[in-house]
């Protein structure tokens, strides 16, 4: 509207991703079980594959350059099938809930925005899960130098303490509506509220001050995501563990009954969250989801400390862990 595209309004989107609760950002969500319920009041727009290099859908080998490349081409074919209706491409950088933590592989970011660029559409990075320093970086997209037009950033804002969630727009969305309307008609009563922004000005300072995001950074020598890593990655020698995968403070435990076929366990077995109630029991609070297989089948959970957490509580928490996962299988 802004720059006289008027034909441009849809959003284009990923299976396996979770965006919000709202019919808007549930419409352009992935996860199955969240959106069912909803599905006869909701619009539709295309929802594209994206890359799980775990239970990659190709035969690759070649830790799945080529196949992200392929997931890429994707994107760009239901572009060209809007037929200039597209206005943006929604994504996890890296995915939360839904699939747990699961990274893309190399080149894949990069070419997506690629695409988008060419074709005149938003580039728009989900991080509400992943940004603030969470995976190490000050937002997930800064490991594969993908530059989003829009990022939308929540939870760590605010660190929690607060409800805070912010839209960030690059100079080329700003200066549109600066040179179109020179309005955004798009608000809500408690839109900048006084006490949650403080909350993250407190929170910013505190990650400025510790230098949380270094510490959070899995990469790094003597962090806590370095010891996050190490601790985690011990638990892929318990049967039941198919996959940890991650990056800095946030990482996804996989659970398969067979760990060659990489078989789920029966849905109604609902092991993750036999496992997440074990560790409840044991003091220590997991995110344990479903559906990792196909949106129903296959039990994961998510672990996102705090970077201040130490390196005692890192041991004793991936110890309760252990024991948790072992005693339901
Ligand atoms: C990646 C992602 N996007 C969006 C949301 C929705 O955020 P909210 O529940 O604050 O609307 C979530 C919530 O968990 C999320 O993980």
């Amino acid at each position: 509207m802004e720059i006289g595209q008027t034909k441009r309004h849809q959003i284009l989107s990923r299976n396996q991703s979770y965006h919000g609760a709202t019919l808007g950002a549930l419409a352009v969500s992935g996860n199955r079980k969240r959106r069912e319920i909803y599905l006869p009041m909701m619009r539709e727009f295309e929802h594209i594959g994206m890359p799980y290099c775990y239970r990659c859908a190709f035969d690759c080998t070649d830790n799945c350059y080529n196949c992200g490349q392929q997931y890429a081409a994707e994107l760009e074919r239901a572009i060209e099938a809007a037929d200039g209706k597209a206005a943006g491409f929604i994504f996890e950088p890296m995915s939360g809930a839904t699939l747990g933590a699961v990274t893309p592989p190399p080149g894949y970011l990069q070419a997506v925005a690629g695409i988008c660029h060419r074709h005149g559409v938003l580039l728009i990075a989900d991080e509400v899960m992943t940004g603030m320093g969470r995976t190490g970086q000050n937002f997930a997209v800064d490991h594969w130098q993908a530059a989003p037009d829009i990022l939308i950033t929540a939870k760590g804002i605010s660190s929690g303490y607060a409800p805070l969630g912010a839209v960030i727009a690059s100079k080329k969305v700003v200066d549109a509506l600066a040179a179109g309307s020179g309005a955004f008609l798009h608000g809500f009563t408690y839109n900048a509220h006084p006490i949650s922004v403080a909350a993250g000005r407190a929170v910013l300072r505190r990650i400025r001050s510790q230098n949380l995001v270094h510490v959070a950074d899995s990469g790094a020598e003597g962090t806590a995501g370095s010891a996050l890593k190490k601790a985690l990655e011990s638990l892929r020698d318990v049967d039941a563990v198919g996959e940890v995968r991650g990056l800095g403070m946030l990482w996804g435990v996989e659970f398969v009954a067979d760990k060659k076929t990489k078989a789920p366990f029966p849905q109604e077995k609902n092991f993750s969250n036999l496992v997440g109630q074990a560790c409840l029991r044991r003091g220590l609070l997991v995110y344990p989801m479903q559906g990792s297989v196909d949106g129903v089948a296959g039990d994961h959970l998510l672990i996102a400390p705090p970077a201040v957490i130490t390196a005692d509580e890192i041991a004793w928490a991936v110890d309760q862990l252990r024991a948790a996962i072992e005693q339901c299988m």
